[in-house]
């Protein structure tokens, strides 16, 4: 069996927050151990609706590279590179769009619900259109075979097979390997307003660099069962993002199912259980924070271990280009 190559990326956009967490960065935290792990900071995907606000852009992706090695990523198996640095990228994104109609490209779930909430209109950049098949070069730029993410991504890597599998066929090769995504069962994490999907724009997100203050807010704001009133009336475990949490983070499975029992049997008031859910995210995100505070005092390191990712990716899509040039025939001299 050949080996696993492993690509996966955020857009610089915010700070990473437990949704992300939960997503793909838990499984890249293991998938580093096994595997040659490129992670990519998706500046130019990030363009595609902030091209008029670069800074905020600019801005998050030292945040982003921070976020990425406080949680525990490691540079010495895992390879963090910026997309934009690699032209090659763009290069290849302009070979793939010759293989995606127009129609395909508007059909794609995800980008039409992401259109949706940023009140596009009539006007829909075509750089945002057509970022699934920036997004496929993405991953093909070092022949990824394995895309941790979480499942709003998979339309993602669907879109990317059709265009790979064309590429083979048409060029009559087997240059482009299928790209598999690799999904938690647990793959989206509720908001602390408990509707929606947690995400920046709805302000509803739990970051890994929160202020201990920030959490305890947030904990306490959380969403629980609305008709748990009083403390002596019967609770509901389920849609209750309280234990939506304690189940993901939590850490004592036996104190959990009590607190569980107790609640659906009433007497146990929703306080309580935050102040719980507080101890445990914050123990979870105590060395988080402190390892970000080390690094923030030494940005010439993250910027290092970001630029020698980038060089490596940079050797990797030179080599990619050149035989996707071979293939086609327009490696002319
Ligand atoms: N679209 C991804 C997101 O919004 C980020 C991303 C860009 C990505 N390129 C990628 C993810 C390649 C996996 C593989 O989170």
């Amino acid at each position: 069996m050949s080996k696993n190559i492993v690509l996966t990326g955020d857009r610089p956009t915010g700070k990473l927050h437990l949704g992300h967490y939960i997503g793909s960065l838990k499984n890249r935290l293991k998938l580093q151990d096994e595997y040659s792990q490129y992670i990519m900071i998706a500046d130019i995907q990030a363009l595609t609706d902030n091209y008029a606000n670069p800074e905020l852009v600019k801005k998050n992706v030292l945040e982003v590279a921070l976020d990425y090695l406080a949680v525990g990523i490691d540079p010495k198996k895992s390879t963090i590179f910026v997309q934009s640095l690699v032209p090659e990228i763009a290069e290849l994104t302009v070979l793939f769009l010759n293989l995606v109609t127009l129609n395909r490209l508007k059909r794609n779930p995800t980008v039409k619900t992401e259109i949706k909430q940023k009140n596009f209109g009539e006007s829909i950049p075509a750089g945002f259109l057509v970022y699934p098949v920036s997004q496929a070069a993405d991953i093909m730029i070092v022949k990824a075979n394995l895309v941790p993410v979480g499942e709003d991504q998979l339309p993602m890597i669907e879109q990317t097979n059709e265009i790979t599998r064309s590429f083979n066929r048409i060029y009559k090769t087997n240059l482009f390997p299928e790209a598999k995504a690799l999904v938690p069962k647990m793959a989206r994490l509720s908001g602390i307003d408990g509707l929606n999907k947690m995400s920046k724009s709805l302000n509803n997100a739990i970051y890994l660099s929160d202020t201990e203050d920030d959490l305890l807010k947030k904990v306490m704001k959380m969403y629980t069962d609305p008709g748990h009133i009083k403390v002596e009336d019967p609770g509901k475990i389920e849609g209750n993002t309280v234990f939506e949490y304690l189940d993901l983070f939590g850490e004592d499975q036996a104190k959990i199912l009590d607190l569980k029992n107790n609640y659906k049997q009433g007497g146990l008031g929703d306080v309580k259980v935050k102040k719980y859910l507080f101890e445990e995210l914050n123990s979870y995100l105590t060395p988080i924070r402190a390892r970000r505070l080390e690094l923030s005092k030494d940005l010439n390191y993250v910027w290092d271990v970001v630029k020698s990712g980038t060089n490596q990716v940079q050797n990797i899509a030179a080599n990619t280009i050149s035989e996707v040039r071979s293939a086609i025939g327009i490696n002319y001299f």
